[in-house]
């Protein structure tokens, strides 16, 4: 800093001059008036008043000058960067102004034009679906139960009486979670939920669950490794075959229509004795094993029939090993795949577009079952 200089003529200092000042000044607030938007007025503030303005620099020089002659210099300056900064503030104002004003007017919406709408989107059809056949059994009273799909090897095997030789035990049907010694699986069929549930409640037991499944498959037109089944469990005192029948029938007459009914074929599953395959009504040809032009049904393949799940009544060692009293109850239980029910019901030859997401298919859908 230079201190004081006693034979300093302010008038020499060229940024003091009176004129200079007024020159700054003018040329700051035609600056100002010429700043059409807020982006080019913040510009001006930075030129006209930042540090390196040529008013600030004046400013500045104001200490450099004999203190006699400081006061009127100081003034000068003063009033101008005062103009300055009265000019910037009442433009910016202004400009704010314009711009919130144009931002309402840009900004409406105009509520009444068309537009093109995102789509909304469907649930998925194995969703609906699943809940479309568990409302069946809810409107007779039943429960829905759920279990996990990583499962424990006892439940998903032991408990259903599948002894360590079957062979649905075998690697090639079975997904196992690493390490094997764990025991571990990714569940083969949703009848380890019949073990949980009689496991954790007593009789009497009416439930249905739904749920997906997982088999070491080929991913083709008609299987997949990872699907979905519904079982049916009910324990009660006194249940027999005959009531497995009827829920059957009902199921399939709710699901497929009036005069869609079942078929039982006998059968082998460790889990329920006697055993039995079920068989639905073929819902094109309804029965009739060939189409109106006389030719031989291609769906049925003339039989009038297609298959569709197992059946059974429980195997007392089922019951017993899961806790419950097979001289007192008796029960029934079913499986069937919700996928292949979903594919007869709508008329799907491939198992793969439920599995694809093409948002067509699943739209379709969306609206139908629900
Ligand atoms: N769990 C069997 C399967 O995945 C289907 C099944 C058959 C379930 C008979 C049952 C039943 O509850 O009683 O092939």
């Amino acid at each position: 800093m230079s201190g004081p200089n006693t034979d300093y003529d302010p008038v020499e200092v060229t940024p003091l001059k009176s004129e200079e000042v007024e020159a700054a000044r003018d040329a700051a607030l035609a600056a100002i008036a010429g700043a059409t938007d807020l982006e080019a007025l913040k510009a001006v503030r930075i030129d006209h008043t930042g540090d390196r303005s040529p008013l600030a620099l004046a400013n500045r020089e104001i200490g450099a000058l004999p203190p006699q002659a400081r006061k009127e210099a100081g003034q000068r300056i003063g009033q101008a960067r005062g103009a300055v900064n009265q000019a910037l503030a009442a433009r910016q104002a202004l400009l704010e102004r314009e711009h919130e004003e144009r931002m309402l007017v840009e900004e409406t919406v105009d509520v009444t034009l068309p537009t093109d709408r995102v789509p909304a989107g469907a649930r998925h059809p194995i969703t609906t679906g699943s809940e479309m056949i568990a409302d069946i059994f809810v409107a007779m009273g039943w429960e829905v139960a759920e279990g996990p799909v990583i499962e424990a090897e006892w439940l998903n095997f032991d408990a259903l009486n599948l002894g360590p030789d079957h062979p649905a035990r075998t690697m090639q049907d079975t997904f196992w979670t690493d390490p094997t010694e764990n025991h571990v699986v990714l569940r083969t069929h949703t009848s380890p939920v019949q073990a949980r549930t009689m496991l954790t409640r007593e009789p009497p037991i009416y439930v249905v669950c739904p749920g997906r499944v997982f088999r070491t498959d080929e991913y083709d037109a008609t299987h997949s490794p990872v699907f979905h089944q519904v079982e049916g469990l009910v324990v009660d005192e006194g249940i027999t075959m005959a009531h497995l029948k009827g829920t059957l029938d009902h199921f399939a007459s709710s699901m497929f229509g009036e005069g869609i009914t079942t078929r039982f074929r006998p059968s082998y599953f460790p889990f329920t004795e006697p055993s039995a395959e079920v068989d639905l009504t073929c819902f094109v040809c309804r029965g009739a094993g060939r189409t109106d032009d006389g030719s031989s049904c291609r769906t049925c393949r003339g039989e009038g029939w297609i298959e569709w799940g197992g059946c059974g009544v429980v195997n007392p060692r089922v019951l017993t090993a899961c806790g419950v009293d097979s001289e007192r109850y008796s029960g029934f239980a079913f499986g069937m795949g919700i996928d292949r029910t979903l594919m007869f019901r709508h008329g799907i030859d491939d198992l793969r577009a439920f599995f694809e997401g093409d948002i067509r298919f699943t739209t379709a859908f969306g609206s139908d079952i629900s």
